[in-house]
């Protein structure tokens, strides 16, 4: 199994310091919600959001939002192999369904993010697509690792060892049974906090320039699945 963590998702509500301004209200206004219960979006809050501490790496949904779509209903998903979570700016971690179909829009896909963070899960009732958990990070890993015995860690970042897609491939485990566990920063700029590093055994670097997160998820996604051969699989079993 390849669970893949977005790291440091720059998804949040709008700020208690920012709801009260003019462009937050009317933009509220337009989308017939309370400010408080509105995304924060560079594209629609950038004039005011260098009011907020880190701004330059917030008010990004578009990262989960591509991310998610490379990485969902992918062959290596449908097989059941992948399983995703989301770690959120304030700690808090988001269970991904991995039957979940994404919204092809993304305006659709923010209004999934607002119930989220408002209600805690997707739908308010019934089977949870997206749920907010209990779970810290440093929790979330070593429940992993609890459940699953043999659990090895990645995480993607621009100053970790030089790593080919072959080399990709040679790294994960042979053996089905022992999971992988890969973090990529869903945070345009910047760097990951020191906390959240030190939770990974391996820093990897895939390329000399820095990828989008949707381009590291893709490369993710599909060296483990030639690892698994999980489509050639699905060819001999039709
Ligand atoms: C757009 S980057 C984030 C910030 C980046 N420091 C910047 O200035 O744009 C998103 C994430 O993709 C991954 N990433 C980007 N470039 C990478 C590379 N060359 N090798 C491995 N991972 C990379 C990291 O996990 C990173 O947090």
């Amino acid at each position: 199994m390849l669970f893949i963590i977005l790291l440091e998702c720059s998804i949040e509500l709008v700020p208690s310091e920012l709801t009260a301004l003019k462009p937050i209200q009317k933009h509220a206004g337009r989308r017939k919600k309370k400010p408080t219960e509105l995304l924060l979006d560079q594209s629609y809050h950038g004039m005011v959001m260098p009011r907020l501490e880190e701004h330059e790496r917030r008010g990004r949904p578009d990262i989960v939002f591509l991310s998610l779509h490379t990485l969902l209903e992918t062959p290596l998903c449908k097989q059941g192999g992948l399983q995703l979570y989301l770690h959120l700016r304030d700690g808090r971690i988001v269970y991904v369904n991995s039957q979940v179909r994404i919204p092809r829009n993304q305006e659709r896909f923010v209004g999934l993010l607002e119930q989220l963070l408002v209600v805690g899960r997707v739908p308010p009732h019934g089977d949870s697509l997206l749920e907010v958990t209990d779970h810290t990070l440093p929790s979330l890993i070593s429940d992993l690792e609890a459940k699953h015995s043999r659990v090895k860690s990645f995480i993607a970042v621009e100053d970790g060892e030089s790593t080919t897609f072959d080399g990709l491939v040679e790294l994960y485990p042979s053996d089905p049974k022992e999971h992988v566990v890969f973090g990529v920063g869903a945070f345009p700029h910047g760097d990951f906090s020191p906390s959240v590093i030190q939770l990974f055994e391996k820093k990897l670097c895939l390329d000399v320039d820095v990828m989008m997160a949707w381009h590291v998820c893709a490369e993710i996604l599909w060296s483990y699945s030639k690892k698994h051969t999980v489509t050639k699989n699905r060819h001999a079993t039709e």
